[in-house]
């Protein structure tokens, strides 16, 4: 009886995997009769589930784990309060540097969240994203299919302009990233985009090509995530555009699918 007991939950362990379903598991042997909504999901062998890892959670319950602790913007309620908190705190030296903090603009029911690298010289003046050249650039993009920037959210892994935009150091990252997992936790976005090599390679936390990371549709913790070329690479290389449209109406496709499905 124990066996099958735990054939069966092996099994529907390994159908809530394959479908990202929540469906119900038989009491194991250690549960009372609670309803156990809150209790940690665990794996195949009884063993309490990285929450991160587990498929039955929501995307944004995921992400939210990912945010250390002791972060005290943990808990906040709403995206002022971390970018209020962002404002007032120097994590790493860039912040110290900065003219302005660039946190993210936007829709904040979007359903559609752009990411990019790092503020710079443009945005770091006006304390908002995708200003400059690149940002005008973008906006033409989403234009092509049929978005303003009011539609969307953009945002970037760093927070801060680093000096004559050299890319982010580990450290950076290490201290802005969990500040966009907190954004992304809050919005809860049905479909990402990543622009740029450093966007998508510190979100999927690889270090892949771009080409390898434009192939595929990504999944981020439940969320699916496009890759495609950064609007600053298309500035110095007008070939890119042609494989940027591809990847923009896909985008616009899973965009449609993903938002119509409810
Ligand atoms: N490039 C980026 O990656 N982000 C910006 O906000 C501007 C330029
Ligand atoms: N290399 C990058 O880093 N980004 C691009 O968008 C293209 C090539």
């Amino acid at each position: 009886m124990k066996e099958l007991l735990r054939d069966l939950r092996t099994h529907i362990e390994y159908q809530r995997a394959l479908t990202g379903e929540a469906l119900p598991l038989p009491p194991s042997a250690s549960s009372s009769d609670e309803p156990s909504a809150s209790m940690p999901n665990r794996d195949l062998f009884g063993n309490q589930m990285d929450p991160t890892e587990d498929p039955s959670l929501a995307p944004w319950e995921r992400i939210h784990a990912l945010i250390p602790d002791d972060a005290p913007y943990k808990d906040a309620e709403t995206l002022a309060e971390v970018e209020e908190y962002l404002a007032d705190t120097v994590l790493v030296p860039i912040d110290e540097d900065r003219e302005n903090p660039v946190f993210g603009v936007g829709d904040p029911h979007a359903d559609l969240v752009i990411v990019g690298e790092a503020p710079g010289r443009n945005e770091d003046k006006e304390g908002e994203p995708f200003v400059g050249r690149a940002g005008q650039l973008l906006d033409k993009i989403l234009d092509a299919i049929h978005f303003t920037r009011e539609d969307v959210y953009i945002t970037n892994i760093l927070k801060s302009r680093p000096p004559r935009n050299r890319n982010p150091h580990a450290e950076e990252v290490e201290a802005h990233l969990p500040l966009l997992y907190k954004q992304l936790a809050l919005l809860r976005p049905k479909i990402l985009l990543a622009v740029g090599k450093v966007a998508g390679n510190t979100l999927l936390d690889r270090s892949s090509s771009l080409s390898t990371l434009r192939d595929t549709e990504h999944d981020f913790y439940g969320i699916p995530l496009m890759v495609t070329y950064h609007p600053a690479a298309l500035l110095r290389n007008s070939q890119w555009k042609r494989p940027t449209w591809e990847d923009m109406k896909l985008l616009r496709t899973r965009y449609d699918e993903l938002t119509t499905a409810e």
